[in-house]
């Protein structure tokens, strides 16, 4: 089952609860991200069942969304963490996430972040020669040796956009296989600082073909052996995150948590590996969507347009990536609404803001409701504020209801309207 529905009657529900409901409720105005807390634990759960049976750490990829309350809860699910900066290591650390479950990873880590990051124990991946001397250096500041993953590019094609591409022989992150030995070496020549207990790849995102990670996790356990048969003992295979979600809404069957787990299961299993994978989007981006307020309609030459109070701001994934995300409106449209095909946009001041093109919608009335859906990961945490747009609220759905009653009494007794906070930027001192 899934958080957000669309009934007979032609409503929009989140959880049992029209969505127009919330919008008459919620405190704040839209443009507001409304998620749903019982979809993030069935996502959460799919992944611990399909993990049943193997040593693993699900370390979620905080890039994707932020939030406190979710990290919180995440957390308190079971998640690790993976981070990518200082801030989302501090983070991590005040929603309470354990440091051993908890990766430190990136291209460019500052020193003084490794320092933080060798000082609480989290692991920490190796991207590059200098990366490595950093590593080392931060261990010796810290006084405490620093368990250290490699992370290898194995040049395994994702399939998915460039951008989100990360895994082939040309891209910024990791180390190619030809230099492992000289990284093996450099490891040893730091006994006191390093020690290396796994390796890491990570191919992509929005990946919907589980061969591809298979692919990669044979290449990765061919490491692992050749890094063991030079004595060290290591336990760990991290094969990162990247697993894709239906945002097209058509009903395609695409590839679960379990389908991607049992595809590397034997080779887990046959190694005595701990497995140690990085879900971002496939946790929390069907949990959301950006609740927006139509604003006005026109034509120009041959388009129309449903102009919105959301925009680039809040969700940049269609502007930058050219990403499609499902629109819909969240209240049946009047009986003689004619339907036509829309350019939905924002406010912004640029023609790339637009949140879908070519969206065949009834004509909506001013200020009906409209939702951009699968919005829980990489809209908000890349949200900016551009044209002075304010950062927007983030409330969720606490508790299910069966029934498809509206009921506003009841409703503001279930909806916590929570605004959320986002990231504390006094963190950052
Ligand atoms: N691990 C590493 C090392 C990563 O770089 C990423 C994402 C993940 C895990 C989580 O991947 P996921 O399971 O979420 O696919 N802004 C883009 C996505 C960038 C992903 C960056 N790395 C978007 O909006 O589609």
């Amino acid at each position: 089952r899934h958080c957000f529905t669309k009934s007979d009657d032609g409503y929009l529900y989140c959880e049992g609860l029209r969505v127009q409901d919330v919008m008459e409720t919620a405190v704040e105005r839209s443009p507001f991200y409304l998620y749903s807390k019982p979809q993030i634990n069935r996502n959460f759960e799919a992944y611990r069942e399909a993990l049943e049976g193997l040593n693993s750490i699900i370390g979620y990829a905080i890039k994707a969304n932020n939030n406190l309350k979710i990290l919180e809860h995440l957390r308190m699910l079971g998640c690790g963490a993976v981070l990518v900066s200082g801030n989302e290591l501090r983070l991590a650390l005040k929603a309470g996430f354990d440091p051993k479950r908890c990766i430190f990873n990136g291209n460019g880590k500052l020193l003084e972040d490794l320092v933080l990051a060798a000082h609480e124990g989290v692991f920490v991946n190796i991207d590059s020669e200098f990366d490595l001397d950093n590593i080392a250096y931060a261990a010796r500041i810290a006084g405490k040796k620093v368990n250290v993953l490699l992370r290898i590019n194995p040049d395994v094609d994702p399939q998915v956009h460039a951008y989100v591409a990360t895994g082939n022989k040309n891209s910024k992150f990791g180390i190619r296989n030809e230099k492992l030995q000289w990284f093996l070496d450099a490891v040893k020549a730091h006994p006191d600082e390093l020690k290396l207990v796994g390796a890491h790849c990570h191919l992509g995102s929005t990946i919907t073909k589980v061969d591809i990670f298979r692919d990669a996790a044979v290449l990765m356990v061919n490491y692992i052996d050749q890094i063991r048969d030079q004595g060290f003992e290591i336990d760990y295979l991290n094969i990162g995150g990247g697993l894709g979600i239906d945002y097209y809404h058509t009903g395609a069957v695409l590839p679960t948590p379990r389908d991607l787990i049992d595809t590397v299961r034997e080779l887990v299993l046959s190694r005595d590996l701990n497995l140690i994978i990085e879900p971002g989007r496939s946790l929390i981006a069907n949990t959301c969507c950006l609740v927006n307020r139509v604003t006005g309609v026109k034509t120009n030459g041959t388009k129309n347009f449903i102009v919105i109070d959301g925009s680039m701001s809040e969700l940049i994934r269609p502007s930058l990536y050219g990403a499609y995300q499902h629109i819909e409106l969240v209240s049946p449209s009047l009986p003689d609404a004619e339907i036509s095909t829309f350019d939905v946009v924002g406010p912004v001041c640029e023609s790339a803001d637009f949140l879908g093109k070519d969206r065949e919608l009834p004509t909506p009335e001013r200020g009906a409701g409209l939702v951009v859906h699968d919005a829980g990961a990489y809209c908000m945490s890349m949200a900016s504020t551009y044209n002075l747009k304010m950062r927007p609220p983030e409330y969720w759905l606490k508790v299910m209801r069966h029934d498809h009653v509206s009921n506003l009494g009841l409703l503001r007794f279930i909806v916590i309207i929570f605004p959320f906070l986002s990231v504390d930027l006094a963190l950052a001192q």
